[in-house]
């Protein structure tokens, strides 16, 4: 029998070991860069961050937080700059005096996390980051700073290890990109 996502998959891009290897690498980074300051607060954007984050924060070997936060983007008109983020669900934590890391799954344009950015940028943080599992940089259309990136990947419709093909196959154990 093959797997449910089978029909689906053109290829595997990043394997499980490869990926597993990579959020661990990252978690040693982020323990050594935070382990001398305050209060540490992972901010998980949902629904893709999700995996990540939890394989994140086990290798994270400093005390620290977690919330999550939802948001929903959509195109008004033909114009990408005109996007509009809505914020489906807020974080329950205050943000002062803590040093935020946004752990995201993907960045395509980057108009989501400028938004969201800007955003808790206003509640005060001691300092504000961005860790992302992968980014696709030709897609940017405006300048976002990341601290850390798991992987640089072409532009190529992906999915599996927390990135939904039409909200299903989340719980790919590895990234996959998707069958045209
Ligand atoms: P953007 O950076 O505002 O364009 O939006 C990025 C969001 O679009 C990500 O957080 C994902 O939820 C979604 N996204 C972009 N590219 C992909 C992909 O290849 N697979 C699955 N989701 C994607
Ligand atoms: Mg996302």
């Amino acid at each position: 029998m093959c797997a449910a996502y089978e029909p689906f998959l053109q290829e595997v891009l990043i394997d499980e070991p490869t990926l597993q290897a990579r959020v661990r690498a990252l978690g040693a980074q982020i323990s050594s860069d935070y382990a001398d300051l305050g209060e540490l607060l992972l901010i998980c954007i949902l629904k893709g961050g999700v995996i990540f984050l939890s394989d994140l924060t086990r290798h994270i070997n400093i005390p620290h937080e977690i919330d999550f936060m939802a948001v929903k983007s959509y195109q008004k008109g033909d114009r990408q700059t005109s996007r509009n983020v809505r914020i489906e669900r807020d974080l329950e934590v205050h943000l002062e005096n803590k040093h935020v890391l946004i752990v995201e799954d993907i960045i395509d344009s980057g108009l989501t996390l400028d938004f969201v950015m800007k955003m808790l940028q206003a509640r005060k943080p001691a300092s504000i980051k961005l860790c992302t599992l992968l980014n696709k940089a030709s897609r940017r259309e405006i300048f976002i700073p990341v601290q850390y990136v798991g992987f640089e990947i072409e532009d190529k419709y992906v999915f599996g290890y927390g990135l939904d093909l039409d909200e299903k196959f989340r719980n790919m154990p590895f990234i996959g990109v998707a069958k045209l």
